[in-house]
C-alpha cells in the first residue's frame, strides 16, 4: 500500500452514505454464484464500514455486457449471496443510477447495505463519463471507498471518475492487503525472489517479464508461452503452440536475460500429445527431441524437478499462469506439482503470491490454496502491477495529508 493513500480506517463514517466500489465480477451458474471468493474477501471492509455506522452503497461490474442491460449479467444473485454471507438484509437497486437507487440509498439505516445493479449496463461506465460519475457520486455523502483491486487497472467511472465528485476517496481493507503484498514484492522483496510465469501467450506478459527480470533472481517459464521462447532459440517444438509474430520479441527478452546474467529457465522436457484433444496417447520427451507432429501440453518431470529446486530456494515467490493445459488430467501434473512446491516453500518461510484465475484454480485442485501467503483477487490488475504500471484506481485515491511536526 503506498502509504500516502487514504484508508477506510481514516474515514468518519457514522450516519453517512458511502459509495463502495467492489469487484463482484464472479462466475455464475444457473442463476447462482458459483465461486464467492471475491465476495468473501470484501467482507472485512463491509464489516468495518457497517460497524462504524456507514450506510453502504455497493457497486460492481459483472462480465462484459457491452453497455446495455442484460439479465445474464445481473448482480441480483450476488445480492442474495451477500445477504447469506453477512446474515443481514442486502437491498438491491435494479439500476445503478436514477431515482430508485437514490431513494434506496437515502432509506439505508446506519450499517445497512445496498447493492446497485451492474454498472456496465451503462456505456458511460467504461467511457469514464463525467456526468455518469457525478450521478454515481450523488448516491453517497462525499465518501468513496475502493475495495475493487481486481478492477483497479480500469479507468472507469465507478473506479476513477467518481473520485472527482466526492471529498474523500479511500482504499478498502482488501485493496490495502493486495497492495501491501504486491507492493512489497516489487519494491522490497525478500531475496531470493523467484517468479513463475505460465499461460498461453507471451504477448500478455511481455512487460511482466521485462519488469520482473530487474527485480527477481530467477524466472521459471512454462505453459504454451514457453514455446515461443524455445522456438526463438531455434529449438524444434513440433506442433506446440507458438506466437510466430512474437519470436523477435522473445529473442529480445532472451538477449536481455543473457546480458543481465538473469536465470530465465525454460522447460527441458515436456508431456506431448498429437493434438490438444489427444489425451489418450501421450509421451514424455526432452525438449530438443520433440517429434515434428506432436505438441507439448505440460512440463515434464525433469523440468518439475529443476523448477522445484529453484522454488525451494525462494523467499519471495510470485506465480501467474498455469504451466500446461491443467484442465485435462493428462496434462495437469506439472502445474499441480508447482502448486505443491510453492506451498512447501511457503511452509518453509517464503512469502508466496499467486494471481490469475487459472493458477488459483490449480491451487484449489492441488488442495494447497490455504497454504499460500496471498492469493490475489485480481488477475489483470496484479499482472499490470507486476509489470510496474500504476493502477488508475489506486492513483485516483485521496493522498493522505502529511502531518506537519509542530
Ligand atoms: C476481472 O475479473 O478481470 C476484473 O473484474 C476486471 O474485469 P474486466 O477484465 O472485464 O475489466
Ligand atoms: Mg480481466
Amino acid at each position: 500500500m503506498p502509504m500516502s493513500k487514504l484508508s477506510i480506517r481514516d474515514l468518519e463514517l457514522t450516519g453517512r452514505r458511502v459509495f463502495v466500489r467492489v469487484d463482484f465480477n464472479v462466475p455464475l451458474a444457473e442463476g447462482k454464484v458459483a465461486d464467492d471468493t471475491r465476495i468473501r474477501e470484501t467482507l472485512p471492509t463491509l464489516r468495518l464500514g457497517s460497524e462504524r455506522g456507514g450506510r453502504l452503497v455497493l457497486a460492481s461490474h459483472l462480465g462484459r455486457p457491452k453497455g446495455k442491460p442484460d439479465l445474464k449479467y445481473s448482480l441480483a444473485p450476488v445480492a442474495a449471496r451477500l445477504a447469506e454471507l453477512t446474515g443481514k438484509p442486502v437491498g438491491f437497486a435494479a439500476d445503478c443510477v436514477g431515482a430508485d437507487a437514490e431513494a434506496k440509498s437515502k432509506a439505508l439505516p446506519s450499517g445497512g447495505i445496498l447493492l446497485l445493479e451492474n454498472v456496465r449496463f451503462h456505456p458511460e461506465e467504461e467511457a469514464n463519463d463525467e456526468g455518469f460519475s457525478r450521478q454515481l457520486a450523488s448516491l453517497c455523502d462525499q465518501l468513496f471507498i475502493n475495495d475493487a483491486f481486481g478492477s483497479a487497472h480500469r479507468a472507469h467511472a465507478s473506479v476513477v471518475g467518481i473520485t472527482k465528485f466526492v471529498r474523500q476517496s479511500a482504499a478498502g481493507l482488501l485493496m490495502e492487503k493486495e497492495l501491501a503484498f504486491l507492493g512489497k514484492a516489487v519494491s522490497n522483496p525478500e531475496q531470493p525472489f523467484v517468479a513463475i510465469l505460465g499461460g498461453a501467450k507471451v504477448s500478455d506478459k511481455i512487460e511482466v517479464v521485462q519488469n520482473l527480470m530487474k527485480l527477481a533472481d530467477a524466472m521459471l517459464i512454462g505453459g504454451a508461452m514457453a514455446y515461443t521462447f524455445l522456438k526463438a532459440q531455434g529449438i524444434p517444438v513440433g506442433k506446440s503452440l507458438v506466437e510466430e509474430d512474437k519470436l523477435d520479441l522473445a529473442r529480445g527478452l532472451l538477449a536481455e536475460a543473457r546480458k543481465r546474467s538473469f536465470r530465465l529457465r525454460l522447460p527441458v522436457d515436456h508431456v506431448l500429445a498429437r493434438s490438444v484433444g489427444g489425451a489418450d496417447e501421450t509421451q514424455i520427451a526432452d525438449i530438443n527431441r520433440t517429434p515434428p507432429d506432436w505438441m507439448g501440453l505440460d512440463i515434464g518431470p525433469k523440468t518439475v524437478q529443476q523448477f522445484r529446486v529453484e522454488i525451494s530456494r525462494g523467499k519471495t515467490i510470485v506465480w501467474n499462469g498455469p504451466l500446461g493445459m491443467f484442465e485435462k488430467p493428462a496434462f495437469a501434473e506439472g502445474t499441480l506439482a508447482i502448486a505443491r512446491a510453492v506451498a512447501e516453500a511457503t511452509a518453509a518461510g517464503a512469502t508466496s503470491i499467486v494471481g490469475g484465475g487459472d493458477s488459483v484454480a490449480a491451487l484449489h485442485q492441488a488442495g494447497v490454496a490455504n497454504k499460500i501467503s496471498h492469493i490475489s483477487t485480481g488477475g489483470g490488475a496484479s499482472l499490470e502491477f507486476l509489470a510496474g504500471r500504476k493502477l488508475p484506481g489506486v492513483e485516483a485515491l485521496t493522498n493522505k495529508e502529511v502531518k506537519s511536526s509542530e
